[in-house]
């Protein structure tokens, strides 16, 4: 049985540990993690909850998935907020959303949110702006920090704008998540987290593994 990476499971364990109102998801993609951490943050306190997703949606194109180095589908705006309408059908009066479609470099303005996961382009001029807009959030959560694997492989230089981004930021309380998650083409993949404000992330020694149990009728 496959098992989802684990750093999706780590993730979570942040939303349920801050607890955030707000939410902005940069790389929305298909919108599962995205509810997935709204519905953790309802579930976790009783206050209003609103998330702000961003991706390129029905724009992005193959030469941008190249730059950016997007592995994903393509996905649409509108089938994406359907996802959210359920959501939002479940908390009618606790939970508000907005999904933003572009080229986060032209569509992300100044934003301070309680908790931002930036998983959107991963060229380091993306990963640069996205940061610096979303800079003075409680927590920012960066996917794709990237490693060497056991025979030195990495993912491009191009594609390591986690890498060159959280490098850089020497005043910042930051951690890099334990990982075992790999790259497909080498390397491993981990979640960087910077916390402004808070106390440092539960998780940040620890790696639990989740335990798939199939039950078969014999
Ligand atoms: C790795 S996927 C996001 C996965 C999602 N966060 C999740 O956990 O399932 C990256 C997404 O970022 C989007 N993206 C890539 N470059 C972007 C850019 N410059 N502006 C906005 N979205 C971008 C892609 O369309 C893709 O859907």
């Amino acid at each position: 049985m496959m098992s989802p990476p684990l750093r999706y499971f780590q993730l979570l364990g942040l939303v349920e540990f801050y607890q955030p109102k707000t939410i902005v998801e940069v790389g929305t993609w298909n919108g599962q993690h995205g509810i997935d951490m709204c519905r953790s943050s309802l579930n976790t306190h009783s206050e209003d909850v609103h998330y702000t997703g961003y991706d390129l949606y029905q724009d992005g194109t193959d030469a941008l998935d190249d730059i950016e180095f997007n592995a994903k589908s393509r996905v649409t705006l509108e089938d994406v907020s359907e996802s959210f309408d359920e959501l939002q059908a479940e908390f009618p009066s606790r939970f508000t959303y907005e999904l933003i479609k572009g080229d986060t470099n032209k569509t992300l303005t100044a934003t301070n949110a309680d908790f931002v996961f930036l998983d959107g382009g991963h060229s380091p001029k993306t990963v640069w702006n996205d940061y610096e807009k979303t800079i003075d959030s409680k927590v920012i959560v960066f996917d794709d920090y990237f490693k060497e694997d056991k025979e030195g492989k990495i993912a491009d230089i191009d594609h390591q704008g986690t890498n060159v981004v959280v490098d850089s930021l020497k005043e910042k309380a930051k951690w890099i998540l334990p990982s075992l998650d790999r790259v497909a083409g080498g390397g491993t993949t981990s979640l960087a987290v910077i916390v402004n404000e808070g106390k440092s992330p539960p998780n940040k020694d620890i790696l639990l593994v989740p335990i798939f149990i199939e039950v078969k009728n014999t």
